[in-house]
């Protein structure tokens, strides 16, 4: 957030680029794609890192998915900025299904215009290999424009090698490009730091991008349980919020008992029990199944900070280790997540009871803490 208070400040954020009329203004602004339409790669790390720490992104993974991403493809920007139409589903009625309607000749081809930035990052845009960083790290870079008006960085002077061929014209050569996110990696120290350590250890950086893909691409799709198909890789990994395994024996129908009537302290209440548990469950998420009583995450960041969550059981008394450790029920095989869920149970009895009703919750052990 300081950036963008940062901006306000500066009074800049009148630049902003998309508008309630939509893309087709894109002529009385700069092409943007840098921070607020202003060429400034250190804004732009400050921007890249927010938004990719959104996404759960350390800056080594950032980097990663930036440089491996931008080692394949161009960016498309050939022709005057208005030669683009209004966002697909602000136009007529037969462009709504065709993407950005482009006037621009074929409006294809070499004549494409989407972000409105125009070139290539590497002389190999086709093919994975380390030539982003080295072509990078090769030149000195200037601010120049797009054909469509947008802000991007070209060598000062491109070195042998580096030439890139033209996507669509045959022996046509171009200079490579940078955005100001690619720049960023290497204004940005902390980023320049990883950028280099890629540079010269590609396998590092075929590896940590590979791991950064897959976590992009799978870290809403929740426990690795819910993964199938034959290319599941065996490895655990820590974004999928693992849960491990429960060990020995069961809790034994005795024990339960035994810590059911530890639960039932007087100094409990049902609604402090069932508050518990229901907090307890309320970690689960439904849109990426994270969270849930198994696992015991109700006492773990984020939900440790949610005043609904735990802090409130907590205060209340019910979400402790210790419960019943006293009367000898510590030494179960149980977990801190089965107690919760266990107490629950308790807690819906006791009311049961205070109502006139004797029953019992059905309870199934075998729940496990995350760390
Ligand atoms: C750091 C933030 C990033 C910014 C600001 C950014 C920005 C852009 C822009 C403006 C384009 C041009 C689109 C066009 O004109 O058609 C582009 C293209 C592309 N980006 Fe990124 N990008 C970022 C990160 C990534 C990441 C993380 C990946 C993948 C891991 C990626 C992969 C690509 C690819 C493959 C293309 C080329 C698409 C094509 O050839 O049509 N980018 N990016």
């Amino acid at each position: 957030m300081k950036a963008l208070h940062e901006r306000e400040d500066q009074g800049e954020h009148d630049l902003y680029y998309f508008d309630e009329s939509g893309f087709s203004q894109a002529s009385s602004v700069p092409y943007a794609w840098s921070p607020n339409g202003v060429p400034d790669a250190a804004k732009s790390a400050m921007d890249v890192r927010e938004t990719f720490a959104r996404m759960g992104m350390s800056d080594r993974e950032t980097v990663a998915l930036t440089v491996g991403g931008h080692t394949f493809g161009k960016v498309h920007g050939n022709g005057p900025a208005d030669a683009v139409g209004g966002a697909p589903e602000e136009a007529n009625i037969h462009e709504q299904g065709v993407g950005w309607a482009n006037k621009h000749e074929t409006g294809l081809g070499e004549y494409t215009i989407t972000s409105g930035l125009e070139g290539v990052w590497t002389p190999t845009p086709t093919k994975w290999d380390n030539t982003y960083l080295e072509t990078i790290f090769s030149h000195e870079w200037k601010v120049k424009k797009s054909p469509a008006g947008a802000n991007q960085w070209e060598p000062v002077e491109v070195k042998d090698g580096f030439w890139v061929p033209d996507a669509h014209v045959e022996g046509r050569k171009n200079p490579p490009v940078m955005n100001a996110a690619d720049m960023a990696m290497i204004v940005d120290p902390d980023y320049l730091k990883i950028s280099k350590e890629y540079r010269d250890n590609p396998d590092v950086l075929a590896d940590e991008f590979a791991r950064a893909w897959y976590k992009l691409l799978h870290r809403d799709m929740g426990p690795s349980a819910r993964y199938l198909g034959p290319q599941v890789p065996n490895e655990v990994l820590v974004w999928q919020d693992p849960v491990p395994k429960h060990e020995g024996p069961l809790v034994s129908d005795e024990q339960i008992a035994t810590l059911k009537q530890a639960i039932a302290d007087p100094e409990l209440t049902a609604k402090q029990l069932v508050e518990t548990a229901w907090a307890s469950a309320c970690t689960y998420r439904q849109t990426d199944h994270r969270g849930g009583a198994n696992g015991a995450r109700i006492r773990l960041e984020p939900q440790t900070a949610n005043r609904l969550g735990y802090q409130r059981a907590r205060r209340r008394g019910g979400c402790d280790r210790p419960v019943g450790e006293d009367k000898g029920a510590s030494e179960a095989n149980i977990s801190l997540a089965d107690v919760i869920v266990l107490g629950g149970g308790v807690g819906v009895e006791m009311a049961a009871k205070a109502a006139g009703h004797e029953l019992t919750v059905p309870f199934t052990p075998g729940r496990t803490d995350t760390s």
